[in-house]
């Protein structure tokens, strides 16, 4: 009996042309879990989707269970036994949790109907299983990303597998959500079910993966035991030279206020939230999933309806009643979740840069020239990878895009930002990048709100953090008070008046 759930070999990948997989051979055993790491746009989801029978490989062969396979469609994967967490969510909108987990998949009283009782209630036994309150019947826009990725997590779960890839799977999770899917994923694992995992958090690769393996511009750079690599040589790896320190050196802010949020309450969302902001000060937000980081942000820039509260800006008092609002007030806003109000996949990397300072580039007739070059000066400080400036942004990896909404952002020149996971998805090196260049802004005067669920990132980069519990603020800690454990003290209601 062959050892090898799979193996392949010299799979390699070309887009109009362009080689982005080069010769890659990889096998995993029965019941193992590997890690698969490298910077954004390296091939990682590219080649779990030839795995997964969404791309054809241009050469190489995959074997499977010591039999030769061609993996031409999904459909022949999920017969295998393959399935897969995509990076980007893959669920449809309108319609509830139970129908997208059991979509092409339904159970049926018969050949006509359709068996709903059956599959609310495996929907509710899968949800129990992830520790996640989340109905059945809920409609998937109404969700938030966090529940989206859970929703994404149980239709994969939802069909038994020999092989799960989980592409990013924890990008919007805290960290109780995650160690729920490190727990299921090792109970899958005593179970002889192999998976691939990707992430850019490699403390999680260590933690979770047996092996890992990098890859890097689409080809292999190595395999290693987790055992025996450090994380610092994981992320050295990816990149090909030595890397220096993450965080850059933290910057006093002005004692001069930017921003007074004064008791924003939103109906059973928020409660009497009141912060300041100074002007170049890194306000960080941390919290639980569903502590209400986010619906504070969308309140702030008028996306929700406040039920009560007061805005003031440099010590006057403005109304914000929609994000054209935000912007016109110099406030900017990067989204959480990058495809539903971040960026539009079926416009190219120039429209989607200027897609909200549109009116900085000319009142009658768009400067086309100083958008092209704007976008390429973007392209160039975040090291966007783009076949060109005109190339959609469906083609993007996962980091890419990310960035991208990042450009978009800031174009418009917003003196007050805020950030809401800024480093989803993209990688140690960039992030690293995005931390010096968030630096350089507050340096400028520039004020940031820094919503992230990576405690370290938070601690990395904030003068003060803000900690959220269930709509309400827990407390604001600073100076030596910024660490891990008081931060969990206050987002778990140990400490705190929430
Ligand atoms: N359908 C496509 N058409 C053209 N180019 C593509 C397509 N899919 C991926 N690419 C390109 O292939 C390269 C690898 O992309 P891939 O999504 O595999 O990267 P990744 O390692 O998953 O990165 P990330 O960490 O950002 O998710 C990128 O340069 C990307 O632009
Ligand atoms: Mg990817």
């Amino acid at each position: 009996m062959e050892d090898f759930l799979i193996k392949t070999k010299g799979i390699s990948k070309e887009f109009s042309g362009v080689r982005v997989l080069n010769n890659i051979d990889f096998e995993l055993k029965k019941g193992e879990i590997l890690g698969l790491i490298g910077e954004n746009g390296a091939g990682k989801s590219t080649l779990m989707k030839i795995i997964s029978g969404l791309y054809f490989p241009t050469e190489g062969e995959i074997f499977f269970e010591g039999e030769k396979v061609v993996i031409n469609s999904p459909f022949v994967a999920k017969k295998l036994g393959i399935s897969i967490i995509p990076q980007e969510f893959n669920l449809i909108n309108h319609l509830n949790v139970y129908e997208n987990i059991f979509l092409g998949n339904e159970k049926r009283k018969n050949k006509i109907v359709l068996d709903k009782k059956a599959m609310r209630k495996k929907t509710k036994e899968l949800m129990n299983k992830l520790k996640t309150v989340i109905d059945p019947d809920t409609v998937i826009e109404g969700l938030s990303v966090a529940q989206k990725q859970m929703v994404e997590i149980a239709k994969a779960l939802s069909r038994d597998s020999k092989l799960l890839i989980l592409d990013e799977p924890t990008t919007v999770l805290t960290i109780n959500e995650i160690e729920i899917l490190f727990d299921l994923m090792r109970n899958l694992k005593d179970h002889g079910v192999s998976m691939v995992y990707i992430s850019h958090k490699l403390g999680e690769v260590k933690e979770i993966c047996d092996e890992v393996m990098i890859l890097r511009d689409g080809n292999f750079v190595s395999k290693a035991n987790t055992s025996k690599i450090s994380e610092k040589e994981m992320a050295e790896n990816m990149v090909g030279r030595v890397l220096s320190e993450v965080y850059p050196e933290k910057v006093s802010p002005d004692s001069d206020l930017c921003l007074e949020v004064k008791d924003y309450s939103v109906d059973r969302v928020l409660h009497n939230i009141s912060f300041d902001l100074k002007k170049g000060e890194i306000l960080g937000f941390a919290g639980l999933v569903g502590a209400g980081r986010t619906e504070l942000a969308e309140t702030i820039i008028g996306i929700r309806k406040k039920k009560s509260g007061e805005l003031l800006i440099n010590g006057e008092k403005v109304e914000i009643k929609n994000p054209l609002d935000a912007v016109n007030n110099g406030i900017g806003y990067l989204p959480e979740d990058r495809q539903g109000t971040g960026i539009i996949t079926n416009f190219d990397l120039i429209k989607n840069t200027t897609l909200v300072s549109l009116r900085n580039y000319g009142k009658f007739i768009i400067n086309k020239k100083k958008e092209r070059e704007r976008t390429r000066e973007y392209v160039d400080e975040f090291k966007i990878r783009a076949a060109s400036l005109k190339t959609k942004l469906e083609f993007f990896s996962g980091g890419n895009q990310q960035k991208v909404s990042l450009a978009k952002c800031l174009d418009p020149q917003p003196k007050i930002i805020i950030f809401d996971e800024p480093t989803r998805g993209i990688d140690v090196n960039a992030k690293r990048e995005i931390y010096f260049f968030i630096n350089d802004l507050v340096k400028k005067g520039i004020s940031c709100i820094f919503i992230s669920s990576e405690l370290e990132e938070i601690i990395g980069m904030c003068n003060r953090v803000a900690v959220m519990k269930e709509g309400s603020l827990a407390g604001i800690l600073e100076g030596e008070h910024i660490n891990e454990k008081e931060i969990m003290y206050y987002a778990t209601g140990v400490k705190g008046a929430a």
